[in-house]
């Protein structure tokens, strides 16, 4: 299968992009309580199951992290950027280059847990549902479906701070592409018929008052701005140096104001009837 859709990530993949997104996995582990995953398949790991991660990880954290804790399990990561593929791997992953967006390259009922993490950034609104029904014919029977995403807003924030997002909001929504979709993902498992729906909400501190956590939280926030600063700045309107005089600014109000962001975490099951 060639690559012939077109990608959106919105963010240049880079150096300091593979270190935002390594960290930001270990971030949310600490958020999530330590957990890696949200779907009640703890047995299933240790036992051996099939698992597939979309948009693998950027880096492949979640499946390297993931496959020492179950080495009983084999895990398939979905990749399109070739610089993110380590060469040296886990016996029990398999990493793939491919554009999803041209369809999900496995046979109908192939995994037993499925799992899709901030993708947010990535896909249309249609896109992702698309990803979503795909992924539903994928699982076995009694498999399970994860997606977690963040809201691409923040809560408390100052002046700076939603001056940024409220630009984003605009500029996803010009791309078709939804910054709340975080909320929406139960109804999508809802209309692929999965059941058993589950849903958490992570709060994420993004502020030092918080501790180190909320300091690291904020700075990978800033990170990702700073990744999309040339399309921030063609949409506001603003030369290289005033973005990034604003995404400092935005940096500087995590230390005033107790900003955080909502991640929820998703999971349905597919029940075959009879
Ligand atoms: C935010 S990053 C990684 C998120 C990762 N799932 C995690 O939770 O750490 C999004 C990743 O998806 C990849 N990606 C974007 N569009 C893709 C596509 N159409 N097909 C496959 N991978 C894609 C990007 O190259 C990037 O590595």
């Amino acid at each position: 299968m060639g690559n012939t859709t077109s990608v959106n990530y919105l963010i240049k993949v880079d150096e300091l992009q593979i270190d935002r997104i390594q960290q930001l996995h270990h971030i949310f582990k600490y958020w999530c309580n330590d957990t890696n995953y949200f779907s009640p398949i703890s047995k299933d790991l240790a036992h051996g199951i099939e698992v597939l991660d979309i948009g693998r990880s950027g880096p492949g954290t979640w499946i390297f992290d993931m496959s020492s804790d179950y080495p009983k399990s084999k895990f398939t990561g979905i990749e399109i950027e070739p610089s993110m593929l380590p060469t040296i791997h886990p016996f029990n992953t398999r990493l793939i280059y491919h554009n999803v967006l041209d369809g999900i390259p496995f046979y109908p009922n192939s995994f037993d847990y499925i799992h899709m993490r901030c993708m947010i950034l990535c896909f249309t609104d249609l896109q992702y549902e698309q990803i979503i029904k795909e992924s539903v014919e994928l699982l076995k029977p009694n498999g399970y479906l994860e997606l977690c995403e963040g809201e691409l807003s923040l809560h408390n924030m100052g002046p700076i701070s939603k001056r940024i997002f409220n630009s984003l909001g605009k500029l996803l929504r010009n791309r078709s592409m939804n910054p709340f979709i975080s909320n929406r993902l139960h109804e999508f498992l809802a209309k692929y018929e999965l059941r058993q729906i589950k849903k958490e909400e992570v709060m994420m501190s993004l502020s030092p008052v918080n501790g180190k956590i909320g300091k690291l939280t904020g700075q990978n926030f800033y990170y990702i701005l700073y990744g999309l600063k040339d399309i921030l700045a063609k949409h506001m309107k603003l030369s290289n140096s005033e973005i990034i005089q604003l995404i400092d600014g935005f940096l500087e109000e995590t230390k005033t104001y107790q900003m955080y962001c909502k991640y929820t975490r998703v999971y349905g099951r597919k029940i075959v009837e009879g």
